[in-house]
């Protein structure tokens, strides 16, 4: 799959290293292209949009908005998943932010309900965590391939179902404040 990931930090750069080593097509969209992080090139965030068939945010809420204003022509139909985190407003997903810039994408919820450090290592005595996700019906597919390519197991939980996703994202904090600051947790979901 050829996808754009826009968001270079700890979440971006971890995820289009995993998916790129994965035989992904991956492009990283930054504001500084050509400095180096290692794994996949640094363009544009023009470039790296242009390129793609799949857009992953990984940036800062509040850098959405001018983002998806500035670049609504080139994601217009194209599968968005939105890993960002908003704390303290209305919703912590960019779902409807996304919708109103670029009424013809495809959203889905995914990479949001975990720290960075287990996408890095998402394996747990051997076995892959398991990662929440919404995204339409017809996407589910991709975005499994997607999840399955950054070493984890994708959990579906529907079409629309961003705040359940969410949710988890809730959990995985009062979890890791309970447990002193560990970081280094996840979810598995048992299923018979
Ligand atoms: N940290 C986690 O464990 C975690 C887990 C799940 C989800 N999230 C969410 O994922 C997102 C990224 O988190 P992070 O921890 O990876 O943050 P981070 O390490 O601070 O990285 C943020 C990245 O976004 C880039 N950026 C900022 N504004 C931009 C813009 N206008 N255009 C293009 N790139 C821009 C920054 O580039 P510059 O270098 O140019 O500033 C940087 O590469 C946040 O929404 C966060 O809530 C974080």
């Amino acid at each position: 799959m050829r996808i754009g990931v826009i968001g270079t930090g700890k979440v971006g750069a971890t995820l289009g290293d995993a998916l790129g080593r994965a035989g992904h097509e991956v492009k990283l969209g930054s504001r500084h292209p050509g400095d180096s992080v290692g794994g996949p090139p640094l363009v544009d965030v023009a470039a790296a949009l242009a390129a793609a068939d799949v857009v992953l945010l990984a940036v800062p809420p509040g850098a959405l908005g001018e983002l998806l204003a500035e670049h609504a022509k080139s994601l217009a139909g194209k599968l968005i998943i939105d890993a960002t985190n908003q704390f303290g407003g209305a919703s912590a997903n960019a779902s409807v932010q996304v919708a109103a810039a670029v009424p013809t994408a495809r959203y889905a919820r995914v990479f949001n309900t975990l720290g960075w450090e287990n996408f890095a290592e998402p394996i747990f005595d051997g076995e892959p965590a398991d990662l929440f996700f919404s995204c339409r019906a017809a996407d589910r597919p991709v975005l499994e391939e997607l999840i399955s390519a950054v070493g984890l197991r994708p959990a579906y939980l529907g079409e629309d179902k961003q705040d359940v996703v969410d949710g988890a994202l809730l959990l995985w904090f009062s979890l890791v404040q309970a447990n002193g600051g560990n970081r280094r947790i996840a979810f598995r979901v048992l299923q018979k």
